[in-house]
């Protein structure tokens, strides 16, 4: 079929959406989808668009440990409380991002008096953050993404991060320790980019087996999936996919985006920035939409076939007006989600429902 008249297929279908063809719907008793939504209150479309498509959100921002616990004992908890109050006000399942993580962690949490802190005082620090915060939103919040990126990207085992510098590896185990004993219903993940690639796999079964050695309750495991469009790894995600669940792990993918504009690293590291063209300010070029759908259809194939060992979906972003991938790794125009700025469907999203179709 000539390209044009595919992308007009998945568009008309696409624009017959209704109610009964929701993402959530489409993979109801297979996987749970979700979407992540930035701190600020979104406009009402973008509520209905998001609480009728998914059945789960993560704040992008609101829950990690600079925005709710900015100085020592200090918490602002209202960007969160509004997030998880909307969340359940509509049915939707929360799921708590981040407990632990190098980035927006405040330095406070490393000093005393001007010099670092004792690894005593680091722990007491650790395990009041994650005591207050998972006791807060205990029974609401159910699944956690305790430690988020601590493994390195380089040759090393582990990420270099202030947490691994005061408290040694201890750190993660103590974390999720903490985390079970503040709430032991929830279910708690350890969360990265590129474990779905040979050598950081192997270092995420490497840690979660060394924090079951120590004890820790770890459930689960999120998949980033911050992928680049023409250079998705299926093949490795595959592999990923039967290895994590092999470990007895629940799998999440947890931040799904495709990028479309070029860009050299791969992963999600936001302190590593580039410089680049602004390729489509205008919008996407019908080929790329047409590649979007199709890529974006065969990782749905593949998650179906394997929905046994996937427990949700999440899209990192509602609509490609709120991605992270508009300034990073450079400020550009990008359009890597189901939904332009217009919040019109784009073609993935036909492509994707026609999947689930097939899978039934
Ligand atoms: O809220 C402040 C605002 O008050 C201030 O005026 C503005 C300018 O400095 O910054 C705002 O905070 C920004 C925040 O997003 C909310 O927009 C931070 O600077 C900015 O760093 C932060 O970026 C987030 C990034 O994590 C932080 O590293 C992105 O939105 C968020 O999408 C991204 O998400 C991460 C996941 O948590 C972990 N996995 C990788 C993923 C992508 O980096």
């Amino acid at each position: 079929m000539r390209s044009s008249a595919l992308l007009a297929m998945l568009s008309s279908l696409a624009a017959a959406e209704s109610d009964d063809l929701t993402l959530k719907r489409a993979f109801a008793g297979r996987f749970e989808l979700g979407v992540a939504l930035p701190t600020a209150p979104l406009r009402e479309e973008e509520n209905k668009l998001a609480f009728t498509q998914f059945g789960a959100l993560t704040a992008e921002n609101c829950m990690k440990p600079g925005p709710l616990q900015p100085t020592e004992g200090r918490f602002a908890f209202e960007a969160a409380d509004r997030l998880v109050a909307l969340a359940l006000d509509h049915g939707l399942q929360v799921h708590g991002h981040t407990l632990v993580w190098h980035q927006q962690c405040p330095d406070w949490f490393f000093v005393q008096d001007g010099q670092p802190a004792t690894p005593e005082r680091v722990r007491e620090r650790l395990r009041a953050h994650i005591r207050t915060v998972v006791q807060r939103y205990a029974g609401k919040v159910k699944t956690w993404d305790v430690v988020n990126e601590a493994l390195s990207d380089g040759k090393e085992y582990l990420r270099p991060t202030p947490w691994l510098a005061a408290l040694g590896e201890d750190y993660l185990a103590e974390a999720f320790h903490a985390a079970h004993e503040a709430d032991p219903t929830a279910e708690l993940f350890y969360n990265d980019y590129n474990i779905e690639l040979p050598e950081k796999r192997e270092k995420a079964l490497r840690l979660i087996r060394e924090l079951r050695r120590r004890g820790a309750p770890v459930h689960g495991i999120g998949i980033q999936g911050h992928w680049q469009l023409d250079h998705i790894p299926f093949a490795e995600i595959e592999k990923s996919l039967i290895a994590f669940h092999a470990e007895g792990l629940k799998i999440m993918i947890t931040e799904l985006d495709f990028d479309v504009v070029p860009r050299r690293q791969s992963g999600a590291a936001t302190d590593v920035r580039e410089e680049g063209q602004d390729l489509y300010p205008n919008g996407l070029p019908p080929e790329l939409l047409e590649r979007q759908a199709q890529q974006y259809a065969r990782l749905f194939a593949l998650f179906d076939q394997h929905h046994d060992k996937i427990h949700r979906v999440t899209f990192w972003g509602l609509h490609d007006g709120r991605t992270w991938l508009n300034g990073w790794p450079y400020k550009r125009t990008n359009h890597p989600l189901f939904w332009d700025r217009q919040l019109q469907a784009k073609p993935a999203l036909a492509a994707v429902l026609a999947v689930a179709g097939q899978g039934l």
